[in-house]
């Protein structure tokens, strides 16, 4: 296994997109970031300076660091900020068991809607795929635009109390694609060779949105996701998470004189939809040189539900020899967490934009995150430096209620706030069941979890049941190996993992807006007692709080 570094300058650069120029935020001045190249077992260093004029930190997306949480990422959970004006940060990130597609982005305020780049893992040199070689990879990265600074934007938010501005476009490898005002040329364009298979490697770095996506007169056939293989099945159309990845073969065996449209769109179980555009790309043959209209590609009703659900029902891990699964089978620990949009009192003298002049808030069992700010929790874990977080998050919801129904429990109403986080024993085996709610009127929540995979053991619709859902319902055999979840609006997801990453982990939704508003808490797994059961000491260059 090799060790590789690179070096981010984190810096601000001109674009123009929709005809209108702005600053971004950029890794060495590149809209979309760098696609990083590893092999499965690598070790990169990433050498992060900041030059910049606002605070940043770097996530790697899926990539577990075991036992190393130091360079994680999520600002004021693992670290404090690296700060504007050359601050430095050399980030270790540990590549173990993930294979497949992964990806890295910012992950302080709003920073990541421009800071995002690709991760390919490789099979280990002389190992192949678990499908024939593709001819070549390509990263296809959903993204969102704003004609807004990120940072205004950001602030506007925060004020107003209320939901964000919707984005001006939806973007495909940094491009809104023909269908919008001025975007003119502004398209993707993947050129394949007839007879050749690629393997594309679809990520949603979207800040606020599920997307349907399809290739015109294609279909694709899914091979993978979240930096695991998944057994293969075909579908015209793809539903991606903000988070999630998805690695998909595309076999170019089209008459190379036509050229085919590929396509995204919003996907919301909401009762209001908001962004309606669709965000095209192009996909030709490299010996055609026509001028022909594109085919065109329908996608999927944007509150279509069934179409996002069923697709994502779908996969299932390898489980063979050479891709073992270790699912528990029994969980030693049991989580129920509740998923809810709050709306609270707008503090005096402010007026805020939320439903009756409340403040909108989220919150995981009816607790409502806010971030610490003068220290990180992992620094203050590491060294017993107490009144950063409280460790008492609660095991269940604060009542047991119908949660599909529409009337909002009093209790919730009033989320508390704060930073509690939930300690778990070493090598434990946890359930933990989202349920999805319907208070202010829900809608599909994308939960991602840091420094492990878990599996997708269950979902339904509805209230969960343990006594009717746990185990009777359950796929233990071949469950797929995920990140990110979307649990749907008035439904439940099940995932299981084995707790063997001591550490502090972040979980939150994948919505930018919901993490915003405090839809997120924080794992701390225990260290354990053998030598190697035990947090890895921090490097000597923590940016500094
Ligand atoms: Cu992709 Cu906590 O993030
Ligand atoms: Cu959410």
């Amino acid at each position: 296994a090799a060790i590789r570094h690179h070096t981010f300058v984190v810096e601000e650069a001109p674009y123009t997109r929709l005809c209108s120029t702005k600053n971004i935020m950029t890794i060495n001045g590149n809209f979309p970031g760098e696609t990083l190249h590893v092999h499965r077992g690598d070790t990169l260093i990433v050498h992060v300076v900041n030059r910049s004029p606002h605070n940043i930190t770097i996530h790697w997306h899926g990539v577990n660091q075991p036992r190393y949480p130091w360079a994680d990422g999520p600002e004021y959970i693992t670290q404090c900020p690296i700060q504007p004006g050359g601050g430095k940060f050399s980030q270790k990130v540990i590549f173990t068991t993930e294979e497949g597609t992964l990806w890295w982005h910012a992950h302080s305020e709003w920073t990541r809607a421009t800071v995002y780049g690709a991760i390919i893992v490789y099979p280990k040199k002389g190992h192949a795929y678990p499908f024939p070689k593709p001819h070549a990879d390509l990263p296809i990265i959903f993204g969102e635009w704003w004609k807004q600074d990120i940072f205004e934007l950001f602030d506007d938010f925060r004020r107003s109390g209320g939901d964000p501005l919707v984005s001006h476009a939806i973007t495909i490898n940094g491009q809104p694609g023909d269908r919008y005002n001025c975007s003119g040329q502004d398209m993707f364009k993947l050129a394949v060779d007839q007879g050749k298979t690629y393997l594309l490697r679809l990520i949603n770095a979207a800040m606020q949105d599920i997307l349907f996506f399809s290739i015109a007169g294609h279909q694709l056939t899914v091979v993978g996701t979240d930096g695991t293989y998944t057994k293969p099945f075909k579908s015209d159309y793809i539903t991606i998470s903000p988070g999630q990845t998805i690695d998909v073969l595309l076999r170019a065996d089209h008459p190379i004189a036509a050229s085919y449209y590929m396509a995204a769109k919003f996907y919301s179980s909401a009762r209001a939809a908001v962004n309606l555009n669709t965000t095209t790309a192009l996909l030709h043959y490299t010996t055609n040189n026509t001028t022909t209209t594109p085919t065109a590609v329908s996608l999927s009703a944007t509150a279509d539900t069934n179409a996002s659900v069923a697709f994502t029902a779908r996969f299932r891990s390898l489980a063979d020899k050479k891709h073992p699964v270790d699912v528990p089978q029994k969980a030693d620990t049991n989580l129920y967490f509740t998923l809810s949009m709050n709306a609270v009192p707008c503090p005096a003298g402010a007026t805020c934009a939320g439903p009756n002049g409340a403040r909108l808030a989220a919150s995981v069992n009816n607790v409502s995150l806010v971030l610490p700010t003068s220290m990180d929790v992992l620094g203050a874990y590491y060294r017993g430096i107490g009144g950063v977080y409280g460790d008492d998050f609660p095991s269940n919801p604060p009542v047991s209620f119908d949660f599909t129904n529409l009337t909002i429990p009093a209790v919730y109403r009033t989320p508390a706030t704060g930073n509690q986080v939930r300690m778990l024993e070493y090598n434990s085996s946890v359930e933990l069941v989202f349920q999805g709610t319907n208070l202010l009127g829900g809608v599909d929540h994308p939960m991602h979890l840091h420094g492990t995979n878990f599996y997708v053991v269950g979902w339904g619709f509805g209230n969960f049941d343990r006594a009717k859902d746990a185990n009777k319902t359950y796929n233990l055999v071949d469950p797929p190996f995920q990140n990110t979840i979307a649990v749907p609006r008035n439904g439940w997801v099940a995932v299981r993992f084995k707790a063997t990453n001591p550490g502090v982990w972040f979980m939150h939704c994948h919505l930018e807006r919901h993490a915003s508003w405090g839809m997120g808490m924080t794992f701390i797994v225990k260290n354990g007692k053998g030598p190697n059961d035990k947090m890895l000491p921090p490097p000597s260059d923590m940016p500094p709080c």
